[in-house]
């Protein structure tokens, strides 16, 4: 059994999903399949490579049932889970006012529900930041487009020195990713936030106050790596089609829990039989192979 520091999770798997609709309209964009299994697969996948077994998933009212008949008390991949909703897109940090209350006094990860990371030494990478529980740490991505983006500078010193929320004259073009690893007392940070124009609690702004008080660590993904948001018509369908393409190829699953479960000494052969029992299709024939290995 690995010990991993106790850091709790949390995946933000609420918002609108505007830019989806009509696919949108009636189901979660989290819930929708990227190529073979839920969005929300992927997020979670990330989060227990990191090691963290406790986690909350935030949503909307109306999608929270069904992330819940989904993804059930986590036991089946022996972890906790945990619902809690929020009534409105008030921003990302508004995460970690809902959720005070689970964070309780540990080291906190969210993740949002629609970014899918892929690539060599992910798991390291992840257990780096895990370790780590004094300082924050972020992960950034070069981008053709940073005025989307929330947006990382560095000095020549390679160290962060500036986060701009979607500047319109973009000094780097490097994009702070959707997975942030924050030191206890989160939450307490968070409540000092006030709304930013557009009238969201702003990850951004959260970031820049770590940067300030020097405790922000960076972690660049490099060209070999993989992040992708699927928050568009075409981001989605390229997603659907790098899994399936990398999963044909190389037949593997990317963002297996049961595997994933199963590596971290989370659950025993008898659960995967179970599961694998539970389907017949290409995802149990995997995990059945899993057991042989
Ligand atoms: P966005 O992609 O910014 O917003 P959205 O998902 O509502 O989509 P759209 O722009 O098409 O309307 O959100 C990024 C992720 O964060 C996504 O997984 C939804 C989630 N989110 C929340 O759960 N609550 C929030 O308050 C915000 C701002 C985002």
């Amino acid at each position: 059994m690995n010990n991993f520091i106790k850091r709790k999770g949390i995946i933000l798997a609420g918002g609108v999903g505007s830019r989806l609709h009509p696919l949108t309209q009636v189901i979660s964009k989290q819930l929708l399949p990227v190529f073979d299994k839920p969005m929300i697969y992927y997020p979670l996948s990330t989060l227990m490579l990191a090691g963290i077994r406790e986690i909350a998933i935030i949503s909307t009212p109306q999608d929270l049932p069904k992330f819940k008949k989904l993804l059930g008390s986590g036991k089946q991949w022996g972890l906790k889970l945990k619902y809690i909703k929020q009534t409105k897109p008030n921003g990302i940090a508004e995460a970690f006012i809902l959720a005070k209350d689970f964070i309780k006094n540990d080291p906190c990860c969210l993740i949002l529900g629609d970014n899918i990371y892929h690539g060599n030494n992910l798991t390291k990478i992840l257990r780096e930041a895990n370790e780590d529980q004094d300082n924050s740490t972020v992960f950034t991505y070069q981008v053709k487009d940073p005025e989307r983006f929330g947006i990382l500078t560095l000095n020549k010193d390679g160290l962060p020195s500036k986060i701009q929320e979607k500047p319109k004259l973009p000094k780097s073009n490097l994009a702070i990713t959707g997975l942030y690893f924050f030191p206890k007392n989160v939450s307490v940070r968070a409540k000092k936030l006030k709304p930013s124009k557009r009238g969201e609690l702003e990850i951004s702004d959260l970031n820049a106050g770590y940067l300030k008080d020097k405790k922000l660590r960076v972690k660049i993904l490099n060209r070999g790596f993989t992040w992708l948001d699927t928050g568009t018509f075409d981001s989605l369908l390229e997603a659907s089609n790098f899994i399936s393409l990398i999963q044909n190829r190389q037949n593997t699953i990317v963002a297996c829990p049961e595997e994933i479960a199963f590596m971290n000494g989370w659950i025993k052969k008898s659960d995967l039989i179970k599961i694998s029992k539970s389907m017949k299709n290409s995802y149990s024939s995997y995990l059945e192979a899993l057991l042989k290995k």
